[in-house]
């Protein structure tokens, strides 16, 4: 089943420290974004992929889209929903779309095929994995109350969807002002359920200067 895929990068990465986009800083001696962009652009199925930039980076992905047979450039918005509200209008207006962090390199094929899946039948699937630590409810570094952890995920992306109703979710969350940190946030708005795809520990988003270390790593032991 073909899908489209929106990969939000128009991101600061405040959090990362570096100063300057954190996708273009090196992993494995090339930028983190071209390790992501690379599972779209092999897999047979992804027919487009709709890069959502800032303009402070449009000469380095000007030059990089012209290295890629799928890629369309779009520019993004002040927060992240706004960019993908952007990467919407880049899309064909049918059949499944994934929107998929530029930050999280080590996707598996294989979980996209689940997601797609999972989305056709249900119009909406996102990527997760249990929470393995002990959560705690924390108000002024004081313990409010420890949650039951045995129904609660770690949600990751891709998260995939019916296009329809991903746009319906984003026209609905942009009228009532509703800022969420992922798509299926808002998909849940409308009270369409949202499929659980069990993905892996691996996929991880590098965040903070420490998810380089781990990063590393992880494409190590990928290439034994
Ligand atoms: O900051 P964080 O890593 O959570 O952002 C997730 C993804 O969303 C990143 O790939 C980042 O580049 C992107 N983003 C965006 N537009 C924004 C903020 C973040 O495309 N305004």
């Amino acid at each position: 089943m073909n899908y489209q895929v929106i990969i939000p990068a128009a991101g600061s990465g405040k959090r990362m420290g570096a100063g300057y986009n954190k996708l273009l800083m090196n992993l494995a001696g090339r930028p983190i974004i071209l390790h992501t962009l690379d599972v779209f652009e092999k897999d047979p199925n992804c027919s487009r992929i709709i890069l959502v930039i800032h303009s402070n980076d449009e000469s380095f992905f000007t030059e990089i889209g012209s290295r890629y047979t799928k890629i369309h450039l779009v520019f993004g918005g002040s927060e992240r929903q706004y960019s993908v509200y952007n990467g919407l209008t880049a899309a064909k207006e049918e059949g499944i779309i994934l929107v998929h962090d530029g930050a999280r390199p080590f996707i598996r094929p294989e979980t996209i095929a689940r997601l797609v899946a999972a989305a056709e039948e249900n119009g909406a699937a996102i990527a997760a994995v249990p929470v393995k630590d002990t959560i705690k409810k924390v108000k002024n570094f004081e313990v409010v109350e420890t949650v039951d952890r045995s129904s609660l995920w770690q949600v990751q992306t891709p998260q995939a969807f019916h296009f329809s109703l991903l746009k319906n979710a984003h026209e609905r969350a942009q009228k009532e002002k509703y800022l969420g940190t992922d798509e299926a946030s808002l998909v849940e708005k409308t009270r369409h359920s949202v499929k659980v795809v069990e993905a892996d520990y691996d996929n991880i988003k590098l965040t903070t200067p420490e998810d380089l270390y781990f990063a590393e790593a992880i494409l190590k032991k990928r290439q034994q």
